[in-house]
């Protein structure tokens, strides 16, 4: 069915959770639940019961959970350590109405490790002030002034806000009404610290729709400092987390020490309700390992899959100093059937062409182009798009180092393709839908350039035997 933005992600015991928008009634969003899946490695994930159904205060929408150790809500019952998460309800009959407080944030707990969850009955613990499109709390333990830090979207800034316990809540500042991208309303932040040479730097993510920088939503940040009140960014300019039109409302996950592991809903809010799936509507990214580089004076995050996807590549194909031109890895070797990685290197940067390509003549082209300095995808001919005008376009994305080399990693599947390049610098998430699976790879170059080393991996399934022998029959 439905799913939109992944929510309250969190490490805790050995296992990943990843909640999610989720509406099971249907293929179109409709009345927000949180529906929830587990995994140990960030790549096979086992479905769970829904976590947290709509109520008479509305619907859930995004938000975190949070591992409450010192039990400062004081949900914890004969030493179990509370999971909180902290929310949005949605009221939609007073968002119908034209009531500005129709959003206030919510917290439930589990003491079952995501399993089940008991509701605050002092539900919302943060009302409303009459800001339209207050939502998406996002939570963190802030160690330094020991209390807990909300960065909340409100409308076209994020606001601060600090507890000492997750029940009660203090506005503490505000960000970003004249920085930043605002062709929409912001959504979804997140706050977080990495360390970068032996410094604190603090990222702030804000999801933006519309207003992307390819149409639509997407995700920007902004690197600076937080001392507990406030956030101020190093500089004004705009970045994106990820450049292509399909990874949106894309955070991190919480208890994850000194990982930062970032998720993204994988599609546009400009065309999310009508891709021509049938079952089943949008997927997550892949997660991505983030963290933080300095080129020309500027900070830049980079973001690459994490290294447990690795473990599940295959039937390696591996070749050095191979000019790039019409070299066809389909005839060579493995068909591009199910999931596959290719990483080319390169010595000498050139444009370039990577074309996944049917029987039918459908091709997604992904490439370079020196004399724009910048990646592509162009999927104007990849197969259906009359579900939206917008959608059979090419996407652009910059360039930020200058150097010679070049490395570029694929991960592609049958209906989307994730691009890291130069290291995680520049990144891409776009979806297609041929009418016949893509089962050609195609490398070209007009300069006839050498790559320097290319692999080109399976990756095993993720269905069980069990899910394998049911999608056969
Ligand atoms: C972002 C978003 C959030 C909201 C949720 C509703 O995609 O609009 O701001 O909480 O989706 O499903």
């Amino acid at each position: 069915h439905w799913m939109n933005d992944p929510n309250g992600m969190v490490y805790y015991k050995g296992s990943y959770h990843l909640f999610y928008q989720y509406y099971p009634g249907s293929t179109v969003w409709g009345p927000m639940h949180w529906g929830h899946a587990t995994s140990k490695d960030l790549i096979h994930w086992d479905h769970q019961p829904i976590a947290l159904y709509p109520d008479s205060l509305g619907y859930i929408f995004s938000g975190s959970v949070v591992v409450d150790y010192n039990n400062t809500s004081g949900f914890a019952k004969n030493g179990i350590v509370p999971l909180v998460a902290i929310f949005t309800h949605h009221d939609p009959v007073a968002d119908k109405e034209g009531k500005n407080t129709y959003q206030n944030q919510s917290i439930a707990y589990s003491l079952d490790e995501g399993q089940t969850w008991t509701k605050y009955a002092m539900n919302p613990v943060l009302h409303n002030p009459g800001v339209r499109d207050f939502r998406d709390p996002k939570v963190s333990w802030h160690a330094a002034t020991k209390r807990w830090i909300m960065t909340l979207a409100t409308s076209d800034c994020i606001t601060f806000y600090s507890s000492p316990d997750l029940k009660n809540w203090t506005k503490e500042s505000e960000f970003g009404k004249e920085i930043g991208a605002h062709g929409g309303v912001w959504e979804c932040p997140d706050l977080f610290s990495i360390d970068y040479q032996g410094k604190k730097l603090w990222v702030l993510i804000v999801n933006l729709n519309p207003g992307g920088p390819n149409g639509g939503s997407a995700t920007q940040y902004f690197i600076g400092n937080f001392n507990g009140r406030r956030f101020s960014a190093f500089d004004s300019e705009t970045r994106w987390v990820d450049y292509g039109p399909d990874e949106y409302a894309g955070v991190t996950y919480t208890n994850t020490d000194k990982r930062r592991i970032f998720q993204g809903w994988m599609s546009n809010w400009q065309y999310a309700t009508r891709v021509p799936t049938e079952n089943w509507r949008s997927a997550a990214t892949i997660p991505r390992e983030l963290s933080i580089r300095r080129i020309a004076g500027k900070y830049f995050l980079s973001s690459k899959p994490v290294k447990e996807l690795n473990r599940f590549t295959y039937a390696d194909m591996k070749m050095k100093g191979v000019i790039a031109s019409n070299l066809d890895l389909g005839t060579k070797s493995a068909k591009l059937r199910g999931p596959v990685k290719l990483k080319l290197n390169f010595e000498k940067v050139s444009d370039f062409t990577i074309t996944l390509s049917n029987t039918i003549n459908q091709k997604l082209v992904i490439g370079f182009s020196q004399s724009k300095n910048g990646f592509f995808i162009d999927r104007t001919q990849s197969g259906k798009s009359d579900f939206e005008q917008g959608f059979a376009r090419t996407h652009n994305a910059p360039r930020f180092v200058r150097s010679d080399n070049m490395d570029i990693t694929l991960i592609i599947d049958d209906a989307s393709v994730e691009l890291f390049a130069d290291n995680g610098l520049t990144v891409m998430t776009s979806i297609f839908f041929p009418h016949e699976n893509y089962s050609s790879v195609r490398i070209d170059s007009p300069d006839s350039i050498m790559i320097d080393e290319l692999t080109f991996s399976k990756l095993r399934s993720i269905l069980s035997e069990n899910e394998m022998k049911l999608s056969k029959n």
